[in-house]
């Protein structure tokens, strides 16, 4: 029985957020922790999924009901990525079914994105399943249209960063994926412990930009202004104005109102303990923070991080996008 198996790198957005949802550039960087994917052909006409760290185990359905009925949470964007792959190219008498396996190296909990790096690895495998060769371009594409399907909003900065990997300067739907040549990342990264709800905070954002249109306007703006000018810091290496915009940056994450108290101290705690910049990364609400510190002052910024009740995750930055195992 043919069995493929792919793995994604989980992300992490660096400068951007919620602007970006507003066409405006992020960057985002991928990390050293993946999630795999298997796929086995079945000689039944069936989807099966196995996804424990979601709380999807033996989950089985026909074919035809694809993408159809109640959907539970955790199977929701595998179903819908095989639905539309499924959409574009029909199984054949040989792919008469399908089980697909996920495991992470990362809790789902942190928001390293692993929903749209399961997305990614089932298009990727489907892809290579059926001999398509599909580009880059076309898994993100693929990929992207089922995270809005099930999402309803993103950029799909989460997504690019599963497929292409690196660190990319991003506008939203792929508009623009521009790889950036750096190094390794001196980035700390602290987990607050609580899960952050993306899709309540895109949308208490936009109900503060229905309110006062011209201020969040200009805090897009802004964010936009910062985001080109660190592009350039990060391609001269200069971490130390890079930490400085990010510091602005989460002045006005502040300000759009998705950052919290557990979220500031771990991030004030970061700032004394030595480092350049902190700042939320991803939604805000939950999740993590990221620091970047020059290498002496990383073990004093960690248990800064920790006395302020934060977990310290070890990444790695600029990780491989999707591929083969
Ligand atoms: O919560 P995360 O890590 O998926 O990040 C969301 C970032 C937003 O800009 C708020 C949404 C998006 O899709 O870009």
């Amino acid at each position: 029985m043919k069995k493929i198996i792919v793995s994604a790198p989980g992300k992490l957005m660096l400068l951007g957020e919620h602007a970006v949802v507003y066409n405006k550039p992020c960057l985002v960087t991928a990390v050293d922790q993946r999630l795999r994917l298997t796929i086995e052909v079945l000689n039944i006409q069936e989807f099966q999924l196995d996804a424990p760290d979601v709380d999807t185990v033996n989950y089985k359905k026909q074919i035809v009901g694809i993408g159809k009925g109640n959907i539970p949470k955790g199977a929701k964007f595998v179903e819908f990525a095989i639905k539309n792959f499924l959409d574009r190219t029909p199984l054949t008498p040989f792919i008469r079914g399908i089980k697909i396996t996920t495991k992470s190296e990362f809790s789902s909990r942190f928001g390293f994105g692993s929903s749209s790096a399961s997305v990614v690895c089932v298009i990727k495998a489907m892809s290579e399943l059926f001999n398509l060769n599909l580009s880059p371009k076309e898994i993100f594409d693929l990929s992207y249209k089922t995270v809005l399907d099930v999402q309803g909003a993103g950029s799909g900065f989460d997504v690019a960063a599963a497929v292409y990997g690196g660190t990319n300067y991003f506008i939203k739907g792929g508009k623009t994926i521009e790889p950036l040549t750096i190094n390794q990342l001196p980035l700390i990264v602290g987990y607050s412990g609580v899960k952050a709800d993306t899709v309540t905070l895109m949308s208490e954002v936009k109900e503060k930009a229905n309110k006062y249109p011209k201020i969040i306007e200009g805090i897009y703006s802004s964010i936009e202004e910062l985001v080109e000018f660190a592009k350039v810091k990060l391609l001269a290496n200069d971490l130390r104005s890079f930490g400085e915009l990010m510091n602005i940056n989460q002045g006005y994450l502040n300000a759009l109102g998705v950052s919290n108290n557990k979220l500031a101290d771990m991030i004030y705690a970061s700032r004394i303990a030595g480092a350049y910049g902190a700042k939320l990364s991803g939604a805000g609400g939950g999740d993590c923070i990221i620091a970047i510190a020059p290498e002496e002052k990383r073990i004093s910024v960690e248990k800064a991080i920790q006395q302020a009740g934060g977990e310290v995750i070890k990444v790695k930055t600029n990780a491989k996008g999707v591929k083969i195992e």
